[in-house]
């Protein structure tokens, strides 16, 4: 059974969509232990609730400094023995230590096709405005290991879907949700709970 944690920051629609997939069974072996978000005010703490999941908050408006955030959230983490931690709209810099502790055990969704649109500055409605502003007629979603970069880790799934034309922000983000996102996320979960997914020489490879 692959034990994960689901890290988040806002309405929770990608937490949702695993939620979703594992009750469904389109997730296998596969429980959440915790959701934990850095906003108290996240929908996705709700959510997690409903389910009957441990959800919680560790804000860094608690800390003194960054610092303390950083080594208390990830002695916390820590204590649920996770193998997996999913980042599903967490908009927190992960410290190095944590990254280097779960080395090719996080993985994150990104709502565009890496390498277009990605890296410092690109996250949420941002992703979409920038593909908007280039007039791209595709875009899609990521998911990937997470590594010291950001959005540079490797990639596991990605799915393409058409911008169309007077496409707003806000359009292309829910369209790139639905067709793309919650599609690719419980799948890229399915497939390391299974053990079909590693990581050679920095790409990945998916096995039947
Ligand atoms: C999603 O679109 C996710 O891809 C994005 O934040 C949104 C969270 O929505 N993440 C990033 O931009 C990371 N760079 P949700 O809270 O409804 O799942």
């Amino acid at each position: 059974m692959l034990k994960i944690a689901v890290l988040v920051s806002g309405g929770g629609t990608n937490l949702q969509a695993i939620i979703d997939a594992i009750e469904s069974g389109k997730i296998t072996n596969t429980e959440i232990a915790v959701v934990i978000s850095n906003n108290k005010n996240a929908y996705a703490l709700e959510r997690a609730k409903k389910h009957g999941i441990e959800a919680l908050c560790i804000s860094p408006k608690d800390y003194e400094n960054r610092a303390d955030f950083n080594e208390d959230f990830l002695n916390r983490l820590n204590s649920y023995n996770v193998d997996l931690v999913v980042l599903a709209g967490f908009l927190v810099v992960l410290p190095e230590k944590m990254i280097k502790t779960y080395q090719n055990r996080i993985i994150n969704i990104h709502p565009s096709l890496i390498p277009s649109f990605c890296g410092t500055g690109f996250y949420g409605l941002k992703v979409h405005e920038g593909a908007l502003a280039r007039g791209v007629k595709i875009t899609g979603a990521t998911v990937h290991f997470v590594d010291e970069g950001t959005d540079t880790g490797p990639i596991i799934l990605q799915k393409a879907v058409e911008v169309q034309e007077g496409d707003t922000t806000e359009v292309l983000q829910r369209r790139v949700m639905e067709q793309a996102e919650w599609v690719i996320l419980p799948q890229a979960i399915d497939l390391i709970a299974n053990g079909r997914v590693s990581v050679v020489d920095g790409h990945v490879l998916i096995t039947e």
